[in-house]
C-alpha cells in the first residue's frame, strides 16, 4: 500500500452546501484546474498552458485569497495550491472566473486533496517557493501530532525544494509558533531569515493577507511571519 493510502486527512472536505453557482464552477473548473496524483510525478512545466519561469506551492490556501493574489502579480510563476476543503476549492474558483478577460488567472492548478501527496510525489528540487499559511493549530496536546509543520512534511519540503528556495509560514497561535521555529531551526536544510523582531512581526509588502489572518487580527489577535531558505545541499557547497 502507498505511503499515501495509509494516511488521516485532519480536517473538513465539505462544509456548508454550494451555492448553485459555486457548484456549477467547481464542475465546470476542477477537470481544467486539478491536477491527478500521477501529473504529479511529470514535469511542473507541462501543467501549465503556457511556459512559466517557475512552481510557488501553497499548502492549504483556504478560500485561495493569497494564492489568487500572488498569480495575479506573478504571471510569469506557475502556481499549485492543495486544498481539501472543497467549499474553498470552490471560492478560488470564483475569483479566477472572475479575472478579466485581458489577465486571466492561467498559471494556477490546483490539487484538491491532501498537500502531503504533492510533497511525496512532486520532482526533486522543483519548488521555488512554498506558502504555508495558518494551519491548523490543533491546540490540544492529543493532537499536536496532526500539525502539518512537522519533521516529516519538512523532510519533504526539502527534498522538493531547490536550493536558495523560500518557505513561507505564518500562524496566530503562540504555540504552533513556538512548535514551528523548534522543527524548522532544528533542520538542517532550513535557514531562518529573520534579523529582527519586524521581520517576524509584520507581513512582508509583496505577502497578500489571507481570510484566516484577517479574521485574527479582527479579533486583535497577533500574528507572527516567518521566512526560511532551503539551504544548498552540503554536497553541493563549494570546497574551503
Ligand atoms: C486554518 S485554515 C487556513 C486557510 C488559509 N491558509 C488562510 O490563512 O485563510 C487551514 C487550511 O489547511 C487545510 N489543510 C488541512 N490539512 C491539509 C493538508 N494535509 N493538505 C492541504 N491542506 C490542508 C484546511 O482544509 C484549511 O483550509
Amino acid at each position: 500500500m502507498a505511503k499515501e493510502d495509509r494516511r488521516i486527512l485532519y480536517g473538513r472536505r465539505r462544509g456548508r452546501r454550494l451555492r448553485p453557482e459555486r457548484a456549477r464552477l467547481l464542475d465546470q473548473m476542477l477537470p481544467a484546474l486539478a491536477l491527478e496524483p500521477e501529473a504529479l510525478d511529470g514535469d511542473p512545466a507541462d501543467w501549465f498552458p503556457r511556459p512559466v519561469r517557475a512552481l510557488w506551492l501553497e499548502v492549504g490556501f483556504g478560500g485561495g485569497e493569497h494564492l489568487a493574489r500572488q498569480a495575479a502579480t506573478h504571471p510569469e510563476i506557475g502556481f499549485l495550491g492543495c486544498e481539501p476543503f472543497l467549499n474553498g476549492v470552490a471560492k478560488l474558483f470564483a475569483v479566477i472566473d472572475a479575472a478579466p478577460d485581458g489577465a486571466p488567472l492561467d498559471n494556477i492548478r490546483v490539487f484538491p486533496d491532501d498537500a502531503r501527496t504533492v510533497l511525496d510525489r512532486l520532482p526533486d528540487r522543483s519548488v521555488d517557493r512554498a506558502f504555508i499559511l495558518f494551519p491548523d493549530p490543533w491546540p490540544k496536546a492529543r493532537h499536536n501530532r496532526r500539525r502539518f509543520v512537522a519533521p516529516p512534511q519538512l523532510d519533504a519540503l526539502a527534498r522538493v525544494m531547490a536550493p536558495g528556495a523560500e518557505l513561507r509560514l505564518a500562524t496566530d497561535h503562540m504555540d504552533y509558533l513556538r512548535w514551528m521555529l523548534f522543527h524548522c531551526l532544528r533542520h538542517n536544510a532550513f535557514e531562518w531569515l529573520a534579523q529582527g523582531p519586524a521581520d517576524w512581526r509584520e507581513r512582508p509588502a509583496d505577502w497578500p493577507p489571507t481570510r484566516y489572518e484577517e479574521k485574527a487580527l479582527q479579533r486583535g489577535t497577533a500574528c507572527v511571519y516567518l521566512r526560511f531558505r532551503r539551504r544548498p545541499d552540503p554536497a553541493a557547497a563549494a570546497p574551503d
